[in-house]
């Protein structure tokens, strides 16, 4: 396990690597190692079309971005809240959303804890949002098939892609967290995750957002397809922020 998140992991430095160097080159569809699941969709034409890569993260875009408020060691920020044009009321797509992130050394928030998890939750109340992404993403692109202990998917498949870290299997409740943040209640009124909109078209639901009770549930964790649009929330990448370090001695971020 350990092994293929840290080979995504360096996959994650590598495409991002090759994204600078191609920084005009956006339409290029050709990068085998972004396996990252931004363009392996399978059913999402738009990304398949567009190519689209993980962002670089920009040392200037670094160093100012928005510290909104902080848990644990991270900041964090609420894309609605940015006077930015991607960003000030918008909604955007999963990739995008991730992007947008990712340019600032961030990446669209992972709830690897109870306690992060109930962080969003309270702030996603507290607001009164609909909903929002999160960089939580379903393993069925390109080198997920051969491994054995991702299988079944819909249970054992899911991660975050913010820190390539597994979740824990999702038809019961985390250890210890003491409820379960998947919805028992969807499109098509089973437990979350369900791929519902494979069924009805063939998308697959590969994307994880928050909805505030839009099926009469609560506020609870959902699989959507990747290309629906939703305002997100952003988290401190240590993986880009030390590789923005790693090329920038001194920088102060
Ligand atoms: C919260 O949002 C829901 C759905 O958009 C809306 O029906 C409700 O009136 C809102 N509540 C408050 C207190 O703004
Ligand atoms: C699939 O169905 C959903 C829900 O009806 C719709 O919003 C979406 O546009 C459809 N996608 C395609 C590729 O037809």
């Amino acid at each position: 396990m350990r092994t293929l998140f840290l080979i995504l992991a360096v996959c994650v430095v590598f495409a991002t690597a090759q994204r600078r160097n191609n920084n005009n080159n956006r339409g290029n569809n050709n990068h085998g190692n972004n396996n990252q699941g931004n363009n392996n969709q399978g059913n999402n034409d738009d990304e398949q079309k567009g190519g689209r890569l993980l962002a670089f993260p920009e040392p200037e875009l670094c160093a100012s971005r928005p510290k909104q408020w902080q848990f644990g060691n991270h900041w964090y920020f609420f894309s609605w809240d940015q006077d930015h044009p991607k960003m000030k009321g918008q909604k955007v797509d999963w990739l995008e959303a991730r992007n947008l992130c990712r340019e600032r050394c961030m990446d669209a928030v992972g709830m690897e804890t109870r306690q992060e998890n109930d962080m969003i939750f309270e702030f996603i109340r507290s607001r009164n949002l609909s909903y929002i992404w999160t960089s939580g993403r379903l393993c069925d692109f390109k080198g997920c098939d051969e491994r054995e202990d991702l299988k079944p998917l819909n249970v054992l498949g899911w991660f975050w892609s913010n820190t390539n870290t597994k979740m824990a299997p999702t038809n019961k409740p985390p250890p210890n967290w003491g409820y379960q943040p998947w919805s028992d209640k969807g499109h098509t009124g089973g437990p979350q995750p369900d791929n519902a909109e494979f069924d009805i078209n063939m998308t697959s639901e590969s994307c994880m957002g928050v909805l505030n009770n839009i099926y009469k549930d609560g506020v609870k964790w959902h699989d959507i397809a990747c290309y629906h649009k939703k305002p997100f929330v952003c988290e401190d990448s240590e993986l880009l922020l030390n590789y923005i370090r790693s090329k920038n001695p001194g920088i102060v971020l």
